[in-house]
């Protein structure tokens, strides 16, 4: 069966970062392929030694919440960070993705028409991209946060809190697999990133299934996906540890349709790494 997948190729003026052509060159014929090609070790060393927060993260937790959370805030104090956070492609591009996102939700909300909008977030560590989306949003909206681990709560809390947000989220620790037990309504919109790229193609349609069976018919899911092109995912595996499952909008979106999703929108951040892709609920068709 074919998907229905359009592509926006008009990104929203969100204040993008993107690299000179000379930087990508640079990139291209000397960062990466030292990047991916010193020996492992040495190069562990070398960040060990530079005190990396963002190293020390993954290592602690590869592509966990909180190397998420040093990748978004961009601000540094170690020399090391400051090169692998400012000037690495992945964590440029993971900022560019929380932009996309929270603005693409934002009009999610506003154009839902609700009292208040109800967004579900799956995987959803602290929320930044929903809380962001939320005080971005000029109409009344509401968050569930749903993750396997807790750690982030209290820092998803505080997030909140500045923002005036402290009573529109609530965070529930459990297995969204399990939606159907502990989640009783109906949200107006879903919200899935940052989190496929980490599981297997069962596992998404799993989730996703769970999440379309609580949706009212034509809502919105936002998810994402990875392409290799960032060109250093041997330097991730082998330094940091972190496995992800590249793939295509199609090849993403065509799990969704499994799980009874359609009528699919990609939205391409400027780096060329990652899609943000909005479906809509339609019937469960496998
Ligand atoms: C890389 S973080 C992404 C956080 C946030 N969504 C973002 O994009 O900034 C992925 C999160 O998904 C959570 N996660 C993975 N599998 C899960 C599952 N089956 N149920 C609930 N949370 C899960 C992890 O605990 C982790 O906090």
């Amino acid at each position: 069966m074919t998907i229905e997948l359009i592509e926006n190729r008009e990104p929203p003026d969100v204040g993008f970062e993107t690299f000179s052509p000379l930087k990508r060159a640079i990139k291209c014929v000397l960062v990466n392929p030292l990047a991916n090609y010193l020996p492992a070790g040495l190069t562990k060393a070398v960040l060990r030694f530079g005190k990396s927060e963002l190293a020390e993260a993954n290592w602690a937790d590869p592509g966990g919440w909180r190397s998420m959370v040093i990748s978004y805030n961009g601000q540094c104090s170690q020399i090391a960070d400051k090169i692998l956070v400012k000037a690495g492609t992945v964590p440029t591009a993971l900022r560019n993705r929380k932009r996309l996102a929270s603005h693409l939700i934002a009009d999610l909300i506003d154009a839902d028409g609700s009292d208040s909008t109800h967004v579900l977030c799956l995987g959803a560590g602290p929320g930044q991209i929903i809380t962001e989306a939320m005080s971005k949003a000029k109409t009344a909206s509401h968050a569930t946060l749903v993750d396997l681990n807790s750690d982030s709560f209290d820092f998803g809390r505080k997030l909140a809190n500045d923002l005036g947000l402290g009573d529109h989220v609530s965070f529930i620790q459990a297995d969204v697999r399990d939606l159907h037990e502990y989640f009783h309504d109906q949200p107006h919109i879903v919200k899935m990133m940052g989190i496929c790229e980490y599981l297997d193609d069962e596992q998404i349609v799993t989730i996703a299934r769970a999440a379309a069976d609580v949706m009212p018919k034509g809502a919105p899911i936002v998810f994402n996906s990875i392409s290799k092109s960032h060109g250093t995912d041997r330097f991730f595996r082998r330094v940091f540890g972190l496995n992800m499952n590249h793939r295509s909008p199609g090849e993403l979106s065509e799990l969704m349709r499994q799980a009874g999703f359609g009528n699919f929108l990609s939205h391409r951040e400027p780096l060329g790494v990652y899609h943000v892709i909005v479906g809509r609920k339609v019937e469960a068709t496998d």
